[in-house]
C-alpha cells in the first residue's frame, strides 16, 4: 500500500478526530479568531494534546512559548502546568495578544498566563536577565522559522536539566519544505548534534521536534 496525498491527509484528520479531543471552547476558537482577522495557523488539536502531555511530564512550574496567534497551543500547554505553574508566551502582533488574553480568560487560565507583547528575538535576552539560568521546564518555538536557530542559542542556558523543548514545522509550512530547500534544516541539525540533549521528530502535521535537555 503506497502513501498518497490524499491519504496523509486522511490520516491527519484521523488523528485531529480520535487523539483531539477538546472542549467547546477549544473547539470554537480558531473560528473566532479567523472571524477577528487572525490566519487559521494553530496546531491542531492532536498536538495540543502532545503539547499538554510533554509539559504535564516536566515538573511544570514555568514554560515559554514564542508565537501566542490566539492562545490556541498556549491553553493546551498551560492545561499541563503544575497548579502553581506559570507560562510566559510572547507575540508580536498585537492584535493576536489582545484576542490570546481574551481566551486565556475564557479557559479560566489568565492567572497562569503572561503575554508578552514583542519580538522574539528582542525579548528573549530580556527574559533570561529576569528568569536566569535553567529556569524553564518547557518551551514551545512556534513564530517565525527563519529564527529558529538564533531562538535556540537564546533559550538554551534558560531551560533546566530534564527540561523540554519542542519546535512546530521542522518539516516546512505551506510556503516551503525541507525537501524544496525551505524550513529549518539548520535548527534540527544544531539541536540533533548537540550533545546536551537528546532529539527527534515526530511527523505530526508539519513536523514536530522533541528535545530533552539532558545536562
Ligand atoms: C504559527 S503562529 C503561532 C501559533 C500558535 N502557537 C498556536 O499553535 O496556537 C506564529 C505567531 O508568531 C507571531 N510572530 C511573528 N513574528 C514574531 C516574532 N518575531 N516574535 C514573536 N512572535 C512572532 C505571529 O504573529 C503569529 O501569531
Amino acid at each position: 500500500m503506497t502513501m498518497t496525498p490524499e491519504r496523509w491527509a486522511f490520516l491527519n484528520s484521523y488523528a485531529r478526530e480520535v487523539f483531539g479531543n477538546q472542549d467547546e471552547q477549544m473547539n470554537g476558537l480558531m473560528d473566532r479568531a479567523v472571524a477577528a482577522g487572525l490566519p487559521r495557523i494553530a496546531v491542531s488539536a492532536d498536538v495540543g494534546q502532545l503539547l499538554k502531555i510533554l509539559v504535564s511530564l516536566t515538573p511544570g512550574r514555568l514554560a515559554l512559548e514564542l508565537g501566542t496567534l490566539a492562545g490556541y497551543s498556549g491553553i493546551w500547554i498551560a492545561h499541563g502546568l503544575a497548579p502553581d505553574g506559570k507560562l510566559i508566551t510572547v507575540e508580536y502582533e498585537e492584535l493576536h495578544a489582545d484576542f490570546a488574553e481574551s481566551e486565556f480568560a475564557q479557559a479560566g487560565v489568565g492567572d497562569k498566563v503572561e503575554v508578552i507583547r514583542g519580538a522574539a528575538l528582542g525579548v528573549l535576552p530580556t527574559l533570561r536577565e529576569r528568569l536566569g539560568e535553567q529556569a524553564l521546564d518547557f518551551v514551545f518555538i512556534d513564530a517565525v522559522k527563519s529564527e529558529y536557530v538564533e531562538y535556540f542559542a537564546a533559550v538554551k542556558p534558560m531551560i533546566a536539566v530534564g527540561g523540554l523543548l519542542v519546535a512546530d514545522n521542522v518539516y516546512g509550512t505551506g510556503q516551503g519544505w525541507i525537501d524544496e530547500g525551505y524550513g529549518t534544516d539548520e535548527f534540527n541539525r544544531l539541536v540533533a548534534a548537540d550533545p546536551d540533549f537528546e532529539t527527534t521528530v515526530t511527523p505530526m502535521r508539519e513536523g514536530i521536534l522533541i528535545t530533552r535537555r539532558v545536562r
